[in-house]
C-alpha cells in the first residue's frame, strides 16, 4: 500500500474515499461537513450515522468534493480515545471503503490527543487492516477490490510520523507473509535468502546465514540435533545493526515447520505448525525497520531455523546433546525442539557481545491456555527490561503480560544424567519451566522471554489484525528501541 501525508483540508482529496472518524455525542468536522454542503451533519441526525465505536455509514456527497463517498467511523467516547482505538476505527474505516469498491482512501486524522501519535495509529491500522495473503489463488479470487493508496490528511505536520508508521507497518506484513508461507516454500534456506536480501536493501544491515558446516563449527548441538531429523538445511542466521548505543540482541525461533518429531503431534491443525518461525520472522523485520528507520541501537539479532521432523536420522528421546555453551541435555521430547535452537541462539548472542537479550517464540501451547491471543507471555530476570517492554506493548498495542520465574521451575529443569531435561516430568507450569530453560543460556544477562504461540496467529480480538498471521512482534520492538532512544 502506498502511504503518503498531505497537510491541509481533507476534503481537497483526489481519493475516490475519504474516511472520517466521528465522537460519540458530537457531530461530523464542523468545517469538513460545511465544505462539502452539510450531508454528513444530516447523516448523523438522522440516526444512520452514529459516533459510537466502530460504527459506520457512508455518505455520497454532491458537494465540493471530488471523492465518490464519505465513510463515517463511530470513534466512540472522546474521553477514552486512545492509539488503539485509533487502530481499529482505522481498520474498520478500510474495510467498510473497501467493500464499497474503494481503491484509494483518504482519513481525515481525528483531532484529539497527540496527534503524531494519532496520525501513526491510523496509518498503521489501515495498512494492517489491507494486507491480504492471496499470492497462490490463481483465479475466481471474488475479493479483488484491493485499496493499494492511503493518505492522512490533517492541518498539523505529522509527515514523519505516517512515514515511519508506514515503514513498521509493511515490515508486520512482510512478516505476516512468511508466516504464511507454507514450509514448503519457505524452509530454512528461503529464510536466510530473506534476510540476505533485506540486507542487499538497507546498507546499515549486515546478514550472515550459515550453513550445516559453520553450525557444526560453531558446536551448536541444539539447533544440529533439531535439525538433524529433516532432508532441509538449517541456517543460523545473524544480522547486525549499528546504530550506536546499547548492545542488544533479539533471538527469534524460526522452526519452518514443527511435526513434533519422532514425539510426532496429532494431525489435526498440525498445517499451522508452519507458523512456528513466527519468532524468527518478527526477529527479521524488526531489525530491517528499526535499520531503516536508522534508530540509535546497536543490533545483533541471531534467528536458528530448521524442520523438527521425524525420520531414520532424527534425535530420539533420550538422546543427550551439547549446547554451544557447554551444558549437556537431555531430550525427552522431541516436540520441546524450540528451547533447544533458542538455547544456542542465546548463547551466540551473548557471547557476540549483547548486553541485554529479548527472545521471541511460539513455545509452548500452554501460554494459548493461559492468556489466549490477547498477551504475549513475558517472562525476565531483570524488572527493568521487563516494564520498558510492558510500556512498549501498551504503546504498540501488542500486549505483554509478565509471568513469574521460580527456583521451583528451575528444579524442573535439571536432568537425570545430563545438566538439564528438555521437558519437566509431570509437564507443570510448562511455559514457565520453557523460560527457565532458556535461562540457562543467557549467562547472567539482563533478559527477556515473549512467548508469542497465542499473539502470532489469531488476532481475532483485535480488527486490524484479524485472523492469521499477525506479525505479532515488530510493532512491539521498534517501539521499545525508539522508546529507550528517546529516554537516554
Ligand atoms: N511449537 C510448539 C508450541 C505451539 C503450540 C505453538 C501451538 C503454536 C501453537 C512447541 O514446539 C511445542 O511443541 N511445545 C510443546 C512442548 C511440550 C512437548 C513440552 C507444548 O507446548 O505442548
Ligand atoms: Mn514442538
Ligand atoms: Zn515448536
Amino acid at each position: 500500500m502506498n502511504v503518503s501525508f498531505r497537510k491541509g483540508a481533507p476534503q481537497e482529496t483526489s481519493a475516490d474515499t475519504l474516511c472520517v472518524g466521528v465522537f460519540e455525542d458530537e457531530g461530523a468536522p464542523a468545517a469538513l461537513d460545511e465544505a462539502i454542503g452539510g450531508d454528513l451533519g444530516r447523516l448523523i441526525d438522522s440516526g444512520e450515522a452514529k459516533g459510537s465505536f466502530k460504527k459506520t455509514a457512508i455518505a455520497h456527497p454532491e458537494g465540493a468534493i471530488s471523492a465518490e463517498r464519505v465513510v463515517l467511523v463511530g470513534l466512540g467516547k472522546r474521553a477514552v480515545f486512545d492509539a488503539e482505538r485509533a487502530r481499529v476505527a482505522s481498520a474498520v474505516g478500510l474495510s467498510r471503503a473497501r467493500e464499497a469498491g474503494a481503491r484509494a482512501v483518504t482519513w481525515a486524522l481525528p483531532d484529539e490527543g497527540d496527534a503524531a501519535r494519532v496520525a501513526a495509529a491510523v496509518a498503521e491500522g489501515a495498512v494492517l487492516a489491507g494486507y491480504r495473503f492471496d499470492r497462490f489463488k490463481t483465479s475466481g479470487n471474488d475479493d479483488k477490490s484491493q485499496v493499494d493508496r492511503l493518505e492522512i490528511s490533517s492541518d498539523q505536520d505529522v509527515g514523519t510520523a505516517v512515514e515511519q508508521a508506514a515503514i513498521v507497518a509493511e515490515a508486520t506484513n512482510t512478516a505476516r507473509d512468511l508466516q504464511n508461507l507454507p514450509s514448503n516454500e519457505l524452509t530454512p534456506t528461503a529464510l536466510g535468502e530473506h534476510a540476505l536480501q533485506l540486507a542487499g536493501e538497507i546498507d546499515s544491515l549486515e546478514v550472515e546465514a550459515f550453513g550445516p558446516d559453520r553450525i557444526r563449527e560453531l558446536e551448536m548441538g541444539g539447533l544440529l540435533s533439531v535439525a538433524q531429523g529433516s532432508d532441509q538445511e538449517p541456517r543460523l542466521i545473524v544480522m547486525r545493526y549499528r546504530g550506536g548505543g546499547e548492545q542488544l540482541g533479539i533471538v527469534g525461533k524460526a522452526v519452518t515447520f514443527d511435526t513434533g518429531g519422532i514425539s510426532i503431534k496429532p494431525s489435526s491443525k498440525m498445517e499451522e505448525m508452519k507458523m512456528d518461525m513466527s519468532g524468527g520472522a518478527a526477529a527479521i523485520e524488526a531489525t530491517a525497520a528499526i535499520a531503516r528507520l536508522g534508530l540509535p541501537v546497536n543490533l545483533i539479532t541471531v534467528v536458528p531455523a530448521t524442520e523438527n521432523m521425524p525420520s531414520g536420522h532424527a534425535v530420539k528421546p533420550g538422546d543427550i546433546i551439547r549446547i554451544s555453551n557447554g551444558k549437556t541435555v537431555e531430550v525427552n521430547n522431541t516436540d520441546a525442539e524450540g528451547r533447544l535452537i533458542l538455547a544456542d541462539g542465546l548463547s551466540y548472542a551473548v557471547s557476540s557481545g549483547a548486553e541485554r537479550v529479548i527472545d521471541l517464540a511460539t513455545l509452548t501451547g500452554a501460554i494459548i491456555t493461559a492468556l489466549g491471543s490477547t498477551y504475549a507471555g513475558l517472562f525476565s530476570n531483570d524488572d527493568e527490561l521487563s516494564s520498558a517492554i510492558e510500556r512498549a506493548g501498551e504503546a504498540s498495542g501488542e500486549l505483554v503480560w509478565r509471568l513469574p520465574l521460580h527456583p521451583d521451575y528451575k528444579d524442573l529443569t535439571r536432568g537425570k544424567v545430563a545438566d538439564l531435561t528438555n521437558v519437566s516430568d509431570q509437564r507443570k507450569a510448562s511455559s514457565a519451566y520453557a523460560a527457565s530453560f532458556l535461562e540457562e543460556f543467557v549467562d547472567g544477562k539482563p533478559w527477556a522471554h515473549l512467548d508469542i504461540a497465542g499473539t502470532a496467529w489469531g488476532q481475532d480480538n483485535r480488527d486490524y489484525v484479524g485472523k492469521g498471521a499477525s506479525g505479532w512482534g515488530v510493532r512491539l520492538l521498534v517501539e521499545l528501541v525508539r522508546a529507550q532512544a528517546q529516554a537516554s
